[in-house]
């Protein structure tokens, strides 16, 4: 019998890992993505590791009338795994409406799609962005939430309150949210990894474009903050730990075991990293020296997160199993392999 999972923004970073996941697991997948920031090139890539290419259905996930077309005839799938989303944080600050409308009407008509058609069960890829500002570390799922900095993180806590508030008056609805911490690693085979279209944002794919050649040099955004070398710390986690919990809360969502209907997890790997301490891991682990220097500290960056993850483990029995030094080489496996291709 398939087992049918609707994963939208299955072709990006972090859903190209969960479907390889999904498909190892005996999941038939079928993924919904507008390519904005990923490309069909996922799709062979997934094949290469799997042996099998997913459904796919290119889609503007906020088309409420396509979606509507598309969830009728895959009203046999089980469970949806929500990714599709925006998620440059400076540019949701410059261009708030496009993020609020774009990431909440993605879920909006997600959310109405699948509810029309009974697929009742729904992982949401939310953010430890929805703390802000913590006032306790580690950071418990019961730690105070508070408004984040960006539209881009605002968009992640309102969908998860507009999650919340289905999950009590639909009784037969259940859901999961998964509050990332900061992703990076990529698969073992270094067939698939993080591609950001245009300069990275982030910190892990800027350092092996930095050793790659392709930038110049790696700006570290503040030395003065007030950690043991200046710099800001961040829980970082590997990517197929990360695609491992969604498997994780789908089987709990499928198997009907949740306490409540709605329910939250922290995805970390428990462990801070100042961004020195990447650097100087990057340098050990590619013998690499990386050009950087220490600038001004980035608007709405926090000192210091971390996560706790035990009720991810008492509930889900997950917990990250690589290590920093793990999730540092595969990336840069990713960013040679990726070089390597292009020549
Ligand atoms: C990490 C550290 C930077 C780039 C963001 C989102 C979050 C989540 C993950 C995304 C910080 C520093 C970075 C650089 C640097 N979701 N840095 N130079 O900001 O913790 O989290 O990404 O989809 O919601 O907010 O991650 O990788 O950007 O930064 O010094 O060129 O590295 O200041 O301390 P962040 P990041």
């Amino acid at each position: 019998m398939d087992r049918k999972i609707i994963v939208t923004g299955g072709c990006g970073y972090v859903g190209s890992h969960i479907v390889v996941q999904l498909i190892e697991n005996q999941f038939e997948v079928l993924i919904l993505d507008n390519l904005s920031n990923s490309s069909e090139a996922s799709l062979d890539r997934i094949k290469q590791i799997t042996g099998k290419r997913p459904l796919f259905i290119k889609v503007d996930l906020s088309d409420r009338a396509a979606m509507a077309k598309i969830f009728e005839q895959h009203n046999d799938a089980l469970a949806v795994i929500h990714l599709a989303a925006l998620k440059a944080v400076g540019e949701s600050i410059e261009i708030p409406l496009k993020y609020y409308y774009n990431n909440l009407n993605c879920l909006l008509n997600t959310l109405n799609s699948q509810i029309e058609n009974g697929i009742n069960k729904f992982v949401f890829s939310s953010s430890a962005t929805v703390y802000g500002s913590p006032d306790e570390l580690p950071i418990t799922e019961k730690s105070n939430t508070k408004r984040p900095f960006s539209p881009y993180g605002n968009s992640k806590r309102i969908g998860e309150e507009i999650i919340e508030d289905l999950c009590k008056i639909k009784c037969d609805f259940s859901s999961i949210s998964l509050r990332y911490f900061n992703p990076i690693g990529a698969h073992e085979s270094g067939i698939i990894g993080e591609l950001p279209k245009g300069v990275p944002n982030n910190l892990m794919p800027y350092i092996t474009q930095t050793a790659a050649g392709i930038r110049d040099k790696l700006m570290v955004f503040g030395g003065d903050y007030p950690t043991h070398d200046g710099t800001a710390i961040r829980d970082y986690v590997h990517v197929m730990d990360l695609a491992q919990a969604h498997i994780d809360a789908l089987n709990r969502l499928l198997n009907e075991e949740q306490d409540t209907p709605y329910e939250t997890f922290n995805l970390g790997s428990t462990k801070g990293y100042s961004v020195l301490e990447m650097i100087q891991t990057f340098e050990a682990v590619s013998k690499v020296k990386l050009n950087y220097e220490i600038t001004e500290r980035r608007a709405g960056d926090i000192t210091e997160l971390y996560a706790s993850t035990k009720l991810a483990e008492e509930k889900l029995g997950w917990k990250a199993e690589r290590n920093i030094d793990e999730m540092i080489r595969s990336s840069w496996e990713w960013e040679q392999n990726l070089r390597s291709e292009k020549e």
